[in-house]
């Protein structure tokens, strides 16, 4: 079953047909800490190679490429679904679809608009669309894999993914599920990190396992021990996933499924001081109105409106709503 938000909250967030855009600004987000998020190993799994044959050709990155770009033929902010393809990703025995969403701002809490948000990561079963993973665990064909979002006025972006699953890197150690991302922004240092889940059941192979495996794999990880030395770092690139239904930061127009949840993650950039800046925005042209003559009137209704100005690309395709 799916529900409109837009029926629970009342409030509209619909642009062109079929796209649903982030709310005008996310709560709280800009209290508090600005210091930049951590950065941590690229990993081996970023998706820039071509996959061997009879996985769908779903990679079809160039090797040697710039590594920020990933070249899809399908490389949205919903991965769940993938382009010609009727299925829907597969959520295992105890997974869910996972909105993911946060805000990328810079060291003075300012929100950065137009960044790229870059994400990769396993499927439920721990499965990544690379040829260098060595893995026997489901491949799942309707799942994208990676995704790309642009952050809008106001620094949000979103993703429509599944919960990943864990996997093992060697017999020793089994990486807790996680999200790899990229993020970039003119005037920006590009931060390349990965994002950490707890607080949810989790299946690993065949076994079913309570919210505490989350703390165990997290607490064991070479990765988190390495690149996050601090309880502060560890907290910030870990999000506690909750029920959608609680979250009143998503566009109302989500329609999410039963036992849909969310994760949260403030992104934060350094200043690159080699980079110049982009220059602001261009101010809207003022309308021209057919028979104005007279001056304008200061005072006319809606000029105190603020201006729409989510036409960025940090839309979220409600494929199946259309
Ligand atoms: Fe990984």
């Amino acid at each position: 079953m799916q529900i409109s938000r837009r029926a629970l909250l009342g409030k509209a967030a619909v642009g062109a047909a079929g796209v649903l855009f982030l709310p005008p600004a996310l709560r709280s987000v800009f209290a508090g800490d600005c210091s930049p998020t951590p950065r941590q190993d690229l990993g081996p799994f970023h998706p820039t190679r071509r996959m061997g044959p009879g996985l769908d050709g779903m990679v079809h990155g160039i090797p040697g490429r710039d590594m920020r770009r990933l070249l899809h033929e399908d490389n949205d902010n919903v991965l769940t679904e993938v382009r010609g393809r009727a299925g829907s990703a597969d959520l295992g025995r105890v997974g869910y679809v996972l909105y993911v969403f946060g805000s990328v701002t810079d060291e003075d809490c300012d929100p950065i608009a137009g960044a790229e948000v870059e994400i990769w990561q396993a499927c439920v079963t721990g499965r990544y669309n690379h040829q260098q993973q060595v893995s026997r665990d489901r491949f799942d064909p309707d799942f994208q894999y990676t995704g790309r979002a642009v952050t809008n006025a106001q620094g949000a972006f979103l993703f429509k993914t599944v919960q990943p699953g864990a996997y093992r890197n060697d017999p020793s150690w089994v990486r807790p599920p996680h999200i790899h991302a990229i993020i970039g922004a003119p005037g920006y240092h590009d931060l390349t990190t990965q994002l950490y889940l707890s607080g949810t059941d989790l299946q690993f192979g065949e076994r079913l396992y309570g919210p505490e495996a989350f703390d165990i794999l997290n607490g064991r990880d070479n990765v988190i021990r390495n690149w996050l030395r601090t309880s502060d770092d560890r907290r910030r690139a870990t999000s506690a996933v909750t029920a959608l239904a609680d979250e009143p930061n998503l566009p109302a127009d989500v329609r999410f499924e039963d036992g849909a949840r969310q994760a949260r993650y403030d992104i934060v950039l350094r200043r690159n001081p080699l980079e110049p800046l982009p220059p602001p925005p261009e101010p809207a042209p003022e309308p021209v109105v057919e028979g104005a003559d007279e001056a304008p009137d200061a005072g006319a209704p809606g000029d105190d409106e603020p201006r729409d100005d989510r036409g960025i690309t940090d839309a979220l395709e409600d494929r199946r709503g259309d």
